[in-house]
């Protein structure tokens, strides 16, 4: 990612010239929307809105840390993927992302389809309502607890990751009289463009059954003699947070290829490839991600060609979004606790969560922006890394942004593009409480999530 030195500002000179870091917006006060949800904006006082509701109102009213999701924005998003896509493929939302009964409700309710990859989260999803058959089940150490559920449920597809599990569902299946819908996870061998512990696509790691050895064609061979098995495609993941379109082309160029090998071999023309999630979003004004039909289009574009040079009937296509439809809908709330300037390196500025709310920025690096929300300023930029309350100096929410000078405790300050992977990865470290999920919308705020209790930790330690 490029960073830009920026001219020395008053109170950091020496950090500054080090440039590791953005420059500053030229006015903190705005708000960038790529990175914002899309209700969010300044009511006249200054201070930030979602859903016509102010954060002081939110703080006041919900606490602070807490995430606050702009449904209307989820809503759009959904819609915008399942109409790119269109009614001859499948959109089906990754739950990992972020699950709630609420979230599979709207899920539902816009027409889109839900990958789940454990019990817990296919128990949200069928409690929720989400009809069985709209359920596809991935992971790569499905327990026979989990598959037994997911079979007995009558999940739609159950994604197949390695040899003993085409085995284990089989019997699984027959046990219950049923032939389950299943489709193979390949390994395609893309070493895809993103931090190494989210890319999925390169042979040397736990996921899926390699293409390059022959693996995937020997899986397909097994799983089409199983009495218990419907195999009905192949199914690829490369990684998450992507901008390069150029990974799920060779990825659709791969799958197809495996395809027209099993048609020529066996004589059937699987009906469906998924191409998996990974989608990247803007978490700073540096990321440009692609809309949903423009990726859309690029994928269909390719598997069609692909399937026109092979003579092959082309199939239904599904994809599996997460970040890329709840990622930039949710922002954390936070209250500036203490500040601690450090002469000639940068302020530390502390706030009321950190890793146990958001663990992306230790565990992948990440990158998130940063806005003083409870009011406007016009001081100085000054360069801050915002870190939390744990007993960890790795304990950091955003490594290095601008926040106005006159930063004070009490403030309220807001992390955008936090909807993905901040609240399902939140611990309870050091006995942090996990912050609630509250939902906004047409002025109405109404939590989905709540937060923990202490009560909640003394009843899961039971002496
Ligand atoms: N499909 C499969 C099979 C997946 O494994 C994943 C994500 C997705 C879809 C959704 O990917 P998305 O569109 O959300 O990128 N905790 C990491 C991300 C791990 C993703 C795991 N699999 C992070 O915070 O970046």
């Amino acid at each position: 990612m490029s960073r830009s030195a920026h001219p020395a500002g008053p109170r950091h000179a020496d950090v500054l010239t080090e440039g590791h870091y953005s420059a500053p917006a030229a006015d903190l006060n705005v708000l960038d929307e790529k990175v914002w949800a899309r209700t969010v904006t300044r009511d006249a006082d200054g201070a930030l809105t979602v859903g016509g509701i102010a954060v002081a109102r939110l703080a006041e009213e919900f606490g602070t840390p807490a995430y606050f999701l702009d449904e209307s924005d989820f809503r759009a998003r959904c819609r915008a993927w399942a109409e790119a896509f269109g009614p001859d493929a499948d959109v089906f939302y990754a739950g990992k992302a972020f699950l709630s009964r609420a979230v599979v409700r709207w899920l539902k309710e816009e027409g889109l389809n839900l990958d789940v990859c454990s019990g817990g989260e296919l128990t949200t999803a069928l409690d929720a309502g989400m009809p069985a058959e709209r359920i596809a089940f991935h992971g790569n150490n499905k327990t026979v607890a989990e598959i037994e559920r997911a079979v007995g449920a009558g999940v739609g597809r159950i994604v197949l990751d390695s040899f003993q599990e085409i085995v284990r569902v089989a019997h699984i299946a027959q046990r219950h009289g049923v032939r389950q819908r299943v489709q193979i996870r390949v390994t395609v061998g893309v070493e895809a463009h993103t931090h190494e512990f989210i890319a999925t696509a390169h042979e040397d790691q736990k996921f899926g059954i390699a293409l390059a050895d022959g693996q995937a064609a020997e899986a397909v061979r097994r799983a089409l003699s199983l009495d218990g098995l419907d195999l009905v495609g192949i199914h690829s993941h490369i990684g998450s947070q992507i901008f390069d379109m150029a990974g799920f082309e060779v990825s659709a160029r791969r799958v197809v290829q495996l395809l027209t090998e099993v048609r020529d071999e066996h004589g059937i023309e699987l009906p469906e490839i998924d191409l998996g999630g990974g989608l990247g979003i803007a978490y700073t004004s540096e990321d440009d991600p692609r809309e949903p039909h423009e990726i859309a289009k690029a994928l269909s574009d390719i598997v069609t060609r692909e399937c026109e040079a092979a003579k092959l009937r082309t199939p239904r296509i599904s994809v599996e979004p997460g970040r890329a439809i709840v990622g930039p809908t949710a922002f954390t709330l936070y209250e500036v606790g203490t500040i601690k300037p450090l002469e000639g390196l940068r302020t530390y500025v502390s706030v009321d969560g950190g890793m146990s709310d958001n663990i992306r920025t230790a565990l992948y690096d990440a990158e998130y922006s940063v806005a003083l929300v409870s009011r406007t300023s016009d001081a100085e930029p000054m360069l801050v890394r915002v870190v939390g309350k744990h007993c960890e100096s790795g304990d950091i929410v955003v490594k290095d942004a601008f926040l106005p000078a006159d930063l004070a405790p009490g403030d309220l300050i807001a992390v955008p593009a936090t909807g993905a992977y901040c609240r399902s990865m939140a611990s309870n470290y050091n006995h942090a409480l996990r912050p609630p999920v509250v939902a906004v919308r047409d002025g109405e705020a109404r939590v989905i999530v709540r937060r923990e209790t202490e009560e909640d930790l003394l009843r899961l330690d039971v002496g």
